[in-house]
C-alpha cells in the first residue's frame, strides 16, 4: 500500500498568519491537487467562518477524485457543519479532533480524561451518521500519556474511525521519540489494523519532515502535510519534501506516494503567488536555488555528470517543462491552447480579460512561458 498524502493546505496551511483566501482561489488550489492526485484533500474548517463553509462545499461540488475532508470539534455542531458543506462530495471525511494531553485537558477543554474519551466516542458515531469516512485526531498526542492515548484510540476505532491521526500540535517531538510513539500505538491498540494510521507533524522546530519519516519507518500509513510547508505558526511538514524524500530514497523507503511529482512545482507557485507567502530561495524542492549551481567547480562538476552534485532532477518536480512558448504575435486560439494545456478552462469573458494582458506582457518580453501564463491565471483568479 502506499504513503497517503492527506493535504491541508487549505485548512491549516489556511490558518498561517495573514493568509486569507477567497472561494474561488480554494477552488483554484483544491483543482491543483487533484491534479497533484494527494489521496485527501482538508478543505476547511466549515464551522469556523462563512467563507470556510462555502469554501468546503463548493470543493466537495466540484472537485472529484480525492477524498474531500472538512475539520470538526468533537462537537454535534461542529459535525452538522462540516457533514452539511461535506454533502455533495464524491467521497466524503468528517475529521473530528479532541485534545488528549493534560495541559489542554485542564486548561483548555476543562474536561478530565474520561470526559474526553467520552467526547471522542460520541464524536465519531455522531460524524459516522454523515459518512463511513470518519478520522479522529488526538490533538497534541505527542504531549499525552501514552496509554490514555492508546485507550482513547482503541474506543475511536471500536466506534468507527477509520482512520486514527497522531498530531505533534506544537512541533516538540524528535525523530526517534516520535517514530517510537508510532511504535508505542501500534504494538498497544488492539484493533489497530482495522483503521490507517496517519501523522500531522508541526515544524516549530524544524523536525515535521524528519518526525514525519521517522513515523513513516514505524508504520504511519498516512502523512498530512501543505505545500511549500505552510501552517500554523512554524508550518506543517512540507507536501513536496515527504514527496521527494519518498522517491529519491527509493531504495530506502519500501513505500513511494501516489502523488504525479510533475505538478509540484506548478502547485506550489500557485500557492505562493494566492496566500502571498513567499518561498524562501533556498527551501528544499521548490526553492528557487534548490536546483542552481553557483560555484565554478559544482558547474564544472554538473556539465561532466549531473549526478555529481544533484541528486534529483529538476524535470522530476514539473520544471523545465515549462518552456513553451508564445510571442506577442500569437493568437487568440493559441493562447487558449496553451492554456488548456495548463489545465485552465476560461469562460469567453475570463479569455478576453487574460488575453489582453497577456498582449500587454508580450509588449514587453520576447518570449512568454508557462511560468508567465501561470502568472497571468492567477492574477485573473485574485481579481475576482
Ligand atoms: O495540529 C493539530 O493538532 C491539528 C489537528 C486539528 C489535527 O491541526
Ligand atoms: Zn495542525
Amino acid at each position: 500500500m502506499a504513503i497517503k498524502i492527506f493535504d491541508t493546505t487549505l485548512r491549516d496551511g489556511e490558518q498561517s498568519p495573514g493568509v486569507s483566501l477567497s472561494v474561488k482561489e480554494k477552488l483554484e488550489i483544491a483543482k491543483q491537487l487533484a491534479k497533484l492526485e494527494v489521496d485527501v484533500i482538508e478543505a476547511g474548517f466549515p464551522i469556523a467562518s462563512e467563507g470556510d463553509f462555502k469554501g468546503v462545499q463548493k470543493i466537495a461540488q466540484e472537485v472529484k477524485g480525492p477524498v474531500i475532508a472538512g475539520l470538526a470539534r468533537a462537537t454535534k455542531q461542529d459535525i452538522d457543519r462540516a457533514g452539511e458543506a461535506l454533502k455533495d462530495a464524491e467521497r466524503p471525511r468528517i475529521h473530528t479532533f479532541i485534545a488528549t494531553s493534560p495541559v489542554h485537558m485542564k486548561y483548555k477543554l476543562q474536561k478530565s480524561s474520561q470526559e474526553v474519551l467520552e467526547s471522542a466516542v460520541e464524536a465519531v458515531k455522531y460524524a459516522k451518521t454523515y459518512t463511513d469516512d470518519v478520522e479522529f485526531s488526538a490533538e497534541d498526542a505527542f504531549r499525552s500519556d501514552k496509554d490514555f492515548l492508546c485507550e482513547v484510540f482503541e474506543a475511536v476505532i471500536a466506534a468507527g474511525a477509520t482512520t486514527i491521526n497522531i498530531p505533534d500540535t506544537v512541533g516538540y517531538a524528535t525523530p526517534l521519540e516520535f517514530g517510537g510513539l508510532i511504535k508505542y500505538i501500534k504494538d498497544n491498540v488492539p484493533n489497530i489494523n482495522q483503521a490507517v494510521i496517519s501523522v500531522h507533524c508541526h515544524n516549530d522546530l524544524g523536525l515535521a519532515v524528519a518526525n514525519s519519516l521517522a513515523a513513516i519507518e514505524n508504520g504511519a500509513e498516512q502523512i498530512e502535510c501543505a505545500v511549500n510547508g505552510i501552517g500554523e505558526r512554524a508550518g506543517n511538514t512540507a507536501l513536496e519534501e515527504i514527496a521527494l524524500a519518498l522517491n529519491t530514497r527509493y531504495d530506502y523507503f519500501d513505500k513511494q506516494s501516489n502523488l504525479n511529482l510533475k505538478e509540484i512545482a506548478r502547485t506550489s507557485r500557485l500557492v505562493s503567488h494566492l496566500t502571498g507567502m513567499e518561498i524562501q530561495p533556498n527551501k528544499a524542492i521548490v526553492g528557487k536555488n534548490a536546483f542552481a549551481h553557483e560555484s565554478g567547480i559544482h558547474q564544472d562538476g554538473v556539465i561532466k555528470e549531473r549526478t555529481t552534485y544533484e541528486i534529483m532532477d529538476a524535470t522530476t518536480i514539473g520544471l523545465e517543462e515549462n518552456k513553451i512558448v508564445l510571442g506577442k504575435h500569437s493568437g487568440r486560439h493559441a493562447f487558449r491552447q496553451k492554456l488548456e494545456e495548463l489545465g485552465y478552462e476560461l469562460g469567453q469573458e475570463e479569455l478576453n480579460s487574460a488575453f489582453k494582458r497577456f498582449k500587454d506582457l508580450a509588449d514587453k518580453k520576447k518570449e512568454i512561458t508557462g511560468f508567465d501564463l501561470e502568472a497571468i491565471m492567477e492574477d485573473e483568479i485574485s481579481q475576482v
